[in-house]
């Protein structure tokens, strides 16, 4: 069996370390395909594969045509929006993910980024502290919970949204549950989003619901570019001059956001959520583990594409 690991941003060396060793012991061979820059280089290296661990690497239709062998992709991590699953599906090819693996990293990363701007990107002049301030959660999965963690530990009173979530795993973790999105937005000094980019979620944050943040609002985007419209953050960040934005998901028109508004956007110039070797190690050995309890059982459990 050959497990093939692409990943154009790569996992740290530990954890690459990590994933031979399970496919030692399972008598797999490993194959590595780190910052390919072509889209040519992973058709290649598929060729032989019959598994594939992936971070936000893009699996469509070609890349499946060009994977004769493939039985499993496994993207290590939590969002699968990079995998054409109806054409994985199509190809008889087991997708999974590994839900919770990466997310205390991601949340953190809420908090290094949410410090950073009220304290005006360390410019030296006075800021604000979150202590006391009101946190509202857009999705209370395995990140959002790990940020709720968080933000009490900062003092903050915390609330979330999650309509896939019942109001009592909410509330035992000590948040208020919150049942409308324009609730959410307007009862909240700062809101986290933690929601998939899925066809219902695409562009989502809108004009509309960012305008409802109270005074002084800041908007935390370590999900996905695609959720918020940016012409709806553009023109909200041009009418409302106290609101800010700080995302790992740089937007398509980061660059005009930065110019307009200098000091109130911050972004990363890559997504660096996951991006810790306690992540790398977490998602990427349980990727390998996936694989093998998949070719070894039969073991399904993490499958996407049902
Ligand atoms: C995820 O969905 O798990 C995160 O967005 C991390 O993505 P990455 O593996 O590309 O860093």
């Amino acid at each position: 069996m050959k497990i093939l690991v692409a990943t154009e941003k790569p996992f740290a060396a530990v954890a690459v370390d990590g994933i031979r060793k399970v496919a030692d012991e399972a008598d797999a061979e490993l194959a590595l395909l780190e910052k390919y820059t072509e889209k040519a280089q992973l058709l290649a290296a598929m060729a032989d594969a019959d598994a594939l661990i992936i971070r936000s690497d893009k699996v469509d239709a070609e890349v499946l045509d060009a994977a004769k062998n493939l039985k499993i992709v496994v993207r290590a991590g939590a969002g699968y929006d990079n995998v054409d699953l109806a054409a994985a599906t199509a190809h008889g090819v087991c997708v999974e993910n590994t839900p919770g693996q990466n997310s205390n990293a991601v949340a953190e990363l809420v908090f290094g980024m949410t410090v950073m701007m009220v304290r005006n990107l360390y410019n030296g002049t006075s800021g604000t502290e979150l202590k006391g301030k009101t946190l509202g959660i857009h999705a209370f999965g395995q990140v959002g919970r790990n940020v709720a963690r968080i933000a009490k530990g900062f003092g903050m009173e915390v609330s979330a949204l999650d309509p896939y979530c019942p109001d009592e795993v909410i509330e035992a973790a000590g948040v208020k549950p919150v049942h409308s999105v324009e609730a959410l937005y307007e009862g909240n000094q700062f809101v986290s989003l933690h929601i998939p980019a899925t066809d219902e979620t695409r562009r989502s944050v809108n004009y509309d619901l960012i305008t409802r943040l109270p005074k002084g609002g800041v908007l935390i985007n370590t999900a996905r570019k695609e959720v918020v419209d940016e012409d709806g953050l553009d023109k909200a960040l041009a009418d409302r001059p106290d609101l800010r934005y700080v995302a790992d998901v740089k937007p398509d028109n980061a660059e005009a956001l930065s110019e307009k508004y200098p000091g109130r956007v911050f972004f990363t110039p890559k997504k660096m959520g996951a991006q810790t070797a306690e992540a790398n190690i977490n998602a990427g050995i349980a990727a390998a583990r996936q694989i093998v309890a998949f070719f070894k059982d039969g073991d399904r459990r993490f499958q996407v594409n049902k």
